[in-house]
């Protein structure tokens, strides 16, 4: 391979989720999932309509088709195909994902497909309590099994979890259904299950498709030391072990940090590990490693005798809101004054991406792929398009820091835009806008749903036609 080059075969796409895009509720059979509940959120829509990709996915594919778009990653809704979490098998949920993957084959697109995106079926939930309890990790190999047994023949890569990583980091997402409080206590519990759950789907994978690829997907956030005082380099390397290594160790590897565990002792209870759960964990060998990347993070040493301040989101949208975490004896986050932040105090730091490649790609010795990356915006179409330079010169320098990447050796197979269409944000309603396609409606009104490709749109069709050359 030309080491100047993106290689031929590299999978140029975009990504969206299934809750967060697909809206049609109860249509076709589904039922309700813990994130129908976690996405009501006063003065903010919810994941009932979104962007309704239920109904529109023709029309949005037939735009991926005009796109070039080599690959499209979505999710499969666990309660669209299995709609009580386990038991009966929804003909309808199956057919329309069937009809989604016909669709990307009219037009030459590699479906990715992401397992669990959030939705846990909201009767697994009731019953059992959610991901804390060891039976849901059953009714999800069902699912995964039913899912390989379907469109194996049809896709070959397959993705886990996504981000178990942020999941267990930051909850949310209905896994505190139950209460902020039961989740801080068993937080480490229920991603020692999503790990096991991991490995299961991993296995049976390499059992049913024996020509698919699987791999988990982390949602990796570099931490670089504010200063060069080597206080400052070990308080980044442990939030960076906390929230990175840790996952990709476990997920990897089969192993916890030992660091890590002693951080959380008397935090919250431990991983309830059993017998054989170990060796199953270093047994599922992952085939690639799928990574979603925003930003990075700033650590500077805090001494014991501070006070402990928890991280508060910006969730308005209103930029200087952000409240940076500050963990006594570990870690204080900060600001990074030499990076630019959107308006959700997300910094824009493309050199990012590239020590998050080599870093991952050299530790493991997988292929990897990004199958996240955006910048989110107010936006409002007026007549024609949606200009968002800004998007436009995010995109390009992400990708060309991936460029740098490859040249460097990593073996990166392919990039992600988060998102193709506008969709329904985790925490911020529809107004925080990543796709390269607008949808005409608001947090308040539905409007007409209208697809409008923004000039983000257009670059990016440009860039996959020259093959990334301009980069
Ligand atoms: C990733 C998730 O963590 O971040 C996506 O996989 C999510 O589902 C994306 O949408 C951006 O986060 P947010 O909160 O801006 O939607």
């Amino acid at each position: 391979m030309n080491k100047t080059e993106f290689p031929k075969d590299f999978l140029w796409g975009t990504s969206i989720s299934a809750y967060q895009a697909e809206g049609g509720l109860l249509d076709g059979g589904r039922k309700e999932s813990v994130a129908d509940y976690s996405t009501r959120k006063e003065g903010y829509a919810d994941n009932s309509v979104t962007s309704d990709f239920y109904h529109h996915y023709k029309e949005d594919i037939a735009l991926l088709g005009e796109l070039g778009a080599k690959t499209f990653r979505f999710s499969l809704a666990w309660p669209r195909i299995i709609p009580d979490g386990e038991g009966e098998i929804n003909p309808e949920g199956i057919r329309f994902y069937h009809q989604v993957l016909d669709e990307l084959e009219k037009y030459g697109i590699e479906p990715i497909v992401t397992l669990f995106h959030y939705d846990l079926p909201l009767t697994l939930q009731k019953k059992y309590g959610g991901w804390k309890n060891r039976a849901v990790i059953d009714a999800f190999v069902d699912f995964v099994r039913v899912c390989l047994t379907e469109f194996g023949g049809r896709i070959k890569k397959f993705l886990t979890i996504n981000e178990p990583d942020i999941l267990t980091m930051y909850g949310g997402h209905g896994l505190d259904f139950a209460g902020k409080e039961e989740f801080a206590e068993t937080k480490l519990i229920i991603n020692h299950h999503f790990a096991l759950a991991h490995a299961r789907a991993v296995r049976l994978c390499h059992e049913l498709v024996p020509d698919a690829m699987i791999g988990p997907v982390f949602g990796y956030v570099p931490v670089y030391p504010a200063t060069c005082d080597p206080e400052d380099v070990i308080a980044a390397k442990n939030i960076s072990d906390i929230q990175n290594s840790f996952f990709q160790e476990l997920f990897l590897n089969g192993i916890y940090m030992e660091n890590v565990l002693q951080f959380y002792e008397g935090r919250c209870l431990p991983p309830d590990i059993e017998a054989g759960d170990m060796e199953l964990l270093q047994s599922a060998k992952s085939d690639l490693i799928a990574l979603n990347y925003y930003k990075s993070d700033v650590a500077k040493a805090c001494p014991e005798e501070e006070e402990e301040r928890e991280m508060g989101g910006n969730i308005g949208g209103k930029k200087g809101t952000f409240v940076y975490a500050k963990m006594p004896g570990y870690y204080e986050m900060c600001p990074n004054p030499m990076l630019r932040r959107t308006d959700w105090d997300w910094e824009i730091d493309a050199a990012g991406i590239r020590c998050m490649l080599r870093d991952v790609y050299y530790r493991y010795r997988l292929p990897v792929i990004i199958t996240e990356n955006g910048v989110a915006a107010f936006e409002h179409y007026e007549g024609e398009t949606v200009e968002d330079d800004y998007r436009i010169d995010y995109h390009r320098k992400h990708l060309a820091a991936c460029k740098k990447a490859i040249m460097e050796g990593v073996d990166l197979i392919g990039y992600c835009t988060w998102t193709f269409i506008d969709l329904l944000s985790t925490g911020h309603g529809f107004c925080k806008r990543y796709g390269l396609v607008y949808v005409n409606r608001t947090d308040e009104e539905e409007l007409d749903l209208k697809r409008v490709p923004k000039k983000s749109y257009y670059w990016y069709r440009d860039t996959i036609k020259n093959g990334g050359a301009d980069l």
